[in-house]
């Protein structure tokens, strides 16, 4: 068995401190934040656990070769000299995924075919055989980060990104990513025990996020691939280690999650059934705006519709949104993530700003806070 030391866990610009968190959580070692990524020491157990028990990760990578090129022969020539035939078999489908910031590159698909020959040709060489490359579905992703003249070559332990939990079936026209959801889950503070809403929640992907979460459902258990089970050293006793050491905590309060479209609940239903969370997730087909009766909630979350998807315009919709929160949740925290354009709109003070992306739009997740009696919603200034 490989002892492994330094590993990343990548992830979405924002929620680096939230997954440092998530990782001193299950003990791990030596973490440290960088730029869209967290950095530990981990062993090969411990890789497995990263990939079934994060919520906030995207990839967990292991490097496993470091060097310096001038051009891509060197690439090559480096990439020749790994023994490529302890990590993977020959009957296992592979892929290079690159990042490169480099001008030794024309373009980064040539720096990813070099690595590509350099591993085929090793094979070749020591087996007279080569593996095959699968860009769809292959079991064995390797990937290939070149920064001007730095080179890093790891084995992806995942292959598919983490946020592919695994339950969402049924898609939204616009749904946010599940490690997205996670990350905004863990930013507000919500801890797990406590009525949550997510009053227009499409396919589902926060309130199944935030169930799953309070209930100690790991993502792993919905049971996905990933690539680490393609290597050469892997360890099924190991794995089954893992999921047998999982316990889950029963809910005594529920989860809302409601849309104003019969069809989305339908789909929430379906992917909330996949994660196992429907029996703890409350489904209602209700409008937001006419929400009269929901003085009660605590904490509501949400991301809505803005852009090209609006018929009568954001302005209009967001001021909507600012007048039922002041009208109808009282003693309430709100978060809402959108643009700031539209965030303007609600005309609510906030009380706290977090800068994130949805995708490649920049937006914003901010809370605001409602009280009952005379302290009112504030406007905002
Ligand atoms: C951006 S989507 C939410 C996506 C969701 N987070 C997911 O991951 O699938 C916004 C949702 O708001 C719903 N919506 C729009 N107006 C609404 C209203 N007045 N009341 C309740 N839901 C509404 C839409 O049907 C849509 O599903």
């Amino acid at each position: 068995m490989r002892d492994y030391k330094k590993v990343i866990a990548t992830t979405y610009a924002g929620l680096e401190e939230v997954l440092a968190g998530e990782l001193e959580n299950l003990k791990y070692r030596n973490i440290q934040v960088l730029r869209r990524a967290v950095s530990f020491s981990a062993s090969l157990e411990e890789i497995y656990r990263a990939n079934y028990c994060l919520t906030t990760a995207l990839k967990i990578l292991v490097p496993i070769r470091n060097f310096k090129i001038s051009n891509s022969e060197d690439l090559y020539n480096r990439c020749c000299e790994i023994h490529w035939e302890t990590f993977f078999d020959i009957t296992k489908t592979f892929v290079v995924q690159p990042t490169v910031f480099s001008d030794l590159f024309r373009n980064t698909m040539f720096a990813s075919l070099r690595l590509k020959d350099a591993i085929v040709d090793r094979f070749r060489q020591v087996e007279n055989k080569r593996p095959s490359v699968d860009t769809k579905n292959p079991d064995v992703v390797i990937n290939l980060h070149i920064s001007g003249n730095d080179c890093i070559i790891s084995l992806d332990s995942s292959g598919e990104s983490l946020h592919k939990r695994g339950y969402r079936i049924e898609n939204h026209i616009a749904p946010i990513s599940e490690v997205l959801a996670a990350g905004m889950l863990r930013l507000s503070g919500w801890k797990g025990d406590s009525v949550l809403m997510d009053p227009m929640c499409g396919s589902g992907t926060i309130v199944i996020e935030a169930a799953m979460m309070a209930a100690g459902i790991r993502p792993g258990e919905i049971g996905r691939k990933y690539s680490f089970q393609s290597w050469k050293d892997f360890s099924s006793e190991l794995f089954k280690k893992i999921e047998d050491e999982i316990h889950h905590t029963p809910l005594s309060f529920p989860i809302y999650g409601c849309d104003i479209s019969k069809q989305n609940i339908k789909k929430s239903i379906i992917n909330a059934q996949e994660a196992g969370v429907d029996d703890i997730i409350l489904f209602d087909n209700d409008d937001f705006f006419k929400s009269e009766n929901k003085k009660n909630i605590p904490f509501l979350i949400f991301n809505p519709p803005y852009g090209e998807r609006m018929e009568d315009g954001d302005e209009l919709f967001y001021e909507q949104i600012g007048d039922s929160l002041k009208n109808n949740f009282h003693d309430c925290q709100a978060w809402i993530i959108s643009t700031k354009n539209c965030l303007k709109s609600l005309g609510l003070r906030t009380s706290k700003k977090i800068p994130l992306f949805n995708g490649p739009l920049e937006c914003s997740f901010r809370k605001y806070e409602t009280y009952s009696g005379s302290k009112k919603w504030n406007k905002q200034v």
